[in-house]
C-alpha cells in the first residue's frame, strides 16, 4: 500500500512497506509538524534546496538511518562532507532507483547554498508519479514537466510571499494537468497563511483535477 504522511510546510513521507522517501525533511522548529525526527525511518531523502525550513533534520536524520540524500549536485556534496550517503543530480538529469527514478526539476527560488539552484523533483515511485515543486515561483515550462509526465500527484506551494501564491498554483494546475493536486508551504507561520479550501474550490472548477487538502500529521493512500 503506497501512502503519503503530511508533517506540515513541504515535509512529505512516501511508503511503500520498507521503502520510505522523505521531502524537505522539516521537523525541528517546524511549528505544525507533529512527528518526532528521532522517531523517523527512511531510505531516501529528497532536498529541493538548503533553505533552512526544506533541508530541515536531513543530515541528522540521514546520519542515523543511513538514508540517501537526493538533490543537487552542491548540496549532496556538502550531505557527503558531513558524513552522509548522498546521491547528485542537476536540473533535466534523472536516475533510476529500487523504487523507480528521480528527476530534478527547475524551481524559480534561491538554492540557500553557495554556487547551488533550488530544484523540485519529478519521482515515479512504484509507478505513481508525483511532481515535488520545491519553492518556486509559477513558470510555463511546468506545461513542459506536465507534457512530459503524466502526473498522479502535484504537490504544490501556495503560500505567497516566499513562493507562488494561491492564484499562482492555480494557473500552475493548468499547465501541469495533474490528477491530484495536495497544497502545502502555507500556515506554517502567518506570512503564508492561506485558505487551501479556497485553492481547492477554484482549481477543481477551473479544472478536471480533485485538491487533496492533508491536515499536518495525516495520510492519505496514493
Ligand atoms: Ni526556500
Ligand atoms: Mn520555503
Amino acid at each position: 500500500m503506497i501512502s503519503v504522511k503530511y508533517h506540515g510546510h513541504s515535509n512529505f513521507q512516501l511508503t511503500n512497506g520498507d521503502t520510505a522517501i522523505l521531502f524537505d525533511p522539516f521537523f525541528k522548529g517546524n511549528p505544525v509538524n507533529t512527528a518526532d525526527p528521532e522517531k523517523i525511518d527512511c531510505n531516501y531523502i529528497c532536498v529541493s534546496h538548503a533553505h533552512s525550513d526544506h533541508l530541515g533534520d536531513a543530515l541528522s536524520i540521514a546520519k542515523r538511518t543511513g538514508a540517501t540524500i537526493i538533490s543537487s549536485f552542491e548540496i549532496a556534496m556538502m550531505a557527503e562532507r558531513e558524513g552522509c550517503n548522498a546521491h547528485g543530480l542537476h536540473i533535466g538529469g534523472k536516475h533510476g532507483f529500487e523504487f523507480g527514478f528521480v528527476k530534478l526539476t527547475p524551481a524559480l527560488h534561491g538554492a540557500g547554498i553557495e554556487g547551488g539552484t533550488a530544484c523540485g523533483f519529478i519521482v515515479n515511485f512504484f509507478e505513481r508519479i508525483i511532481y515535488f515543486a520545491g519553492d518556486t515561483g509559477l513558470f510555463s515550462d511546468m506545461e513542459l514537466i506536465g507534457r512530459k509526465h503524466k502526473i498522479d500527484y502535484a504537490l504544490l506551494p501556495i503560500g505567497d510571499n516566499y513562493t507562488m501564491g494561491p492564484e499562482d498554483a492555480v494557473e500552475a494546475v493548468g499547465l501541469l494537468k495533474p490528477r491530484t493536486v495536495i497544497p502545502m508551504h502555507y500556515n506554517t507561520w502567518p506570512l503564508i497563511a492561506q485558505s487551501p479550501e479556497t485553492f481547492k474550490k477554484d482549481a477543481e472548477s477551473k479544472f478536471d483535477c480533485t485538491v487533496k487538502i492533508i491536515i499536518p500529521g495525516g495520510t492519505i493512500q496514493l
